[in-house]
Formats: C-alpha cells, structure tokens, sequence
C-alpha cells in the first residue's frame, strides 16, 4: 500500500489525474485498452475536470478506455446525485469518448434488474478475461463506506456477485454497488480522500490492523494489485 499526501485538494485532484494518465498509458500500450471504474460523490470531480483540459485530454486515447462506476444511487440518469450524470457533465460530455464505452447503472430498471443487469454488462466487456478493473477509484464516507458498501451492510459478505442492489437506511436510498470481490480483483485501488471532515476516519482506516465491518473501508484489500491512498493534509491529519 503506498500514501501520498498533498498539500491541498487540488493537488491531489491533479495527482489523481496523473495517475489516470499513466494508467491509461500503461494498460493501453500493454493490452490496447483500459479499463476503469470510477467513484462517485464529490470529491473525484475535481480530478474528472483536470482530465478535460487540454494538457491532459489530447495526450490520452480515449476511444480505447471503458468507463464504468463501483457504484450508482438509484436515482433518475439525468439527476444531479447519478454518479454517471455528474462524471458526464464534468468530463465525458467534453472528451471523444464513443458512447458504446460508457457503462451507465440503467435506473429505468428495478433496483434487483439494474444490478443484474450491470453484472451482466460487466462479464460481458471482460468476457473471456478475469473481471479484474485496471483502476478502480474508490472515496470514503466519514463513517467509514466506500462505494455503496455501508457499515454493517450484508453486501459486505457477499461472495458471488459482482454487482447488487441494496436499500441504504442512513441514506434513504437504494444503491447499486460492486461487491468486494469485484473490487479486490482490481489490478490497482485508488482512494482518493480531501477535506478534514475525513481525517478522523481516515486515520482509523489506515490505523485499522484488519477489515472491520463496522468500517467497510477496511475491507479494501485487493489480492493481487495495488492500492494507493491520495489525501489532502486535511484528511491525513490523523495518520
Ligand atoms: C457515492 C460514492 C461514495 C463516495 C463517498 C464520498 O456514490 O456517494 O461512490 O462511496 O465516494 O460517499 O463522497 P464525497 O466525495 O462526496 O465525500
């Protein structure tokens, strides 16, 4: 596991669209595409707003990298809280990304039917391959979730999906996720965390001797990639 810490937000956004960059680099020339789930939330959009501009978006080839997200709100596709919506207004709306590589949560279907139906979106791009993500962006919440893999949620016991629904009490919400496995079978992990209303749950994950279900976080393990943590100072006040 490898921590690096920034003096500010935005340069963690930039360091975050660096990474990105050289990932996409990476995977593109050693498999001719690159495979990517992003987070949603707040926080990334600052680094999905580097990535546009022109230093960075004529540099990267986009027609050969696939976007997906570790995890949606069941929420109209057009809303301002879709995690896709939001990455569309910020980045993908303004770089040559053909449609067929964006890989959206349908929330037109049932909670259930969107989960399976992303499942099967996602077993059908890896096909033949292992469903292991290149990147995988992940935040954290301040009580310790990342995705929609909330504290004390049965989904942090489930084993065979890749995908599922689940209701989220705290936010009166039903969520699409990626289960663990999906997310620990990632070639690479990136947390990204800014802002000291999350130094105190940061600290605890890092300290954290193992997973804890009330820390989901924690549970964040890939089993044979890389996991980087990017923070802001704010949020590493405590680590
Ligand atoms: C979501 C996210 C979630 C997010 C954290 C942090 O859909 O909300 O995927 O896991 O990363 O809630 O969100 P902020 O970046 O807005 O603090």
């Amino acid at each position: 596991m490898r921590i690096e810490i920034f003096d500010s937000a935005e340069e963690a956004a930039l360091h975050t669209a660096l990474i990105f960059k050289q990932q996409a680099f990476k995977n593109i020339a050693e498999k001719g595409r690159f495979n990517i789930a992003l987070s949603g939330g707040s926080t990334p959009l600052s680094a999905f707003a580097i990535l546009k501009q022109k230093a960075f978006a004529d540099e990267i080839s986009w027609s050969d990298i696939f976007f997906f997200w570790g995890d949606e709100r069941y929420v109209a596709m057009d809303s301002l809280e879709n995690n896709s919506h939001m990455a569309r207004q910020v980045l993908l709306d303004h770089v040559p990304v053909p449609e067929k590589n964006i890989f959206t949560v349908n929330t037109a279907l049932s909670p259930a039917d969107a989960a399976i139906d992303y499942e099967k979106k996602i077993r059908q791009h890896f096909d033949s391959e292992p469903f292991c993500f290149d990147l995988i962006l992940l935040g954290i919440g301040t009580e310790g979730h990342t995705a929609s893999l909330f504290p004390h949620s049965p989904l942090l016991k489930e084993q065979n999906r890749l995908v599922k629904e689940i209701y989220v009490q705290s936010k009166h919400q039903n969520r699409i996720s990626f289960t663990l496995p999906l997310i620990n079978a990632a070639h690479m992990i990136t947390f990204l965390v800014c802002g000291k209303e999350k130094a105190d749950i940061t600290g605890k994950i890092l300290n954290a001797d193992g997973a804890d279900e009330n820390i989901p976080a924690t549970s964040i393990r890939p089993v044979n990639g890389n996991l980087l943590w990017i923070l802001d100072k704010a949020a590493a006040a405590n680590i």
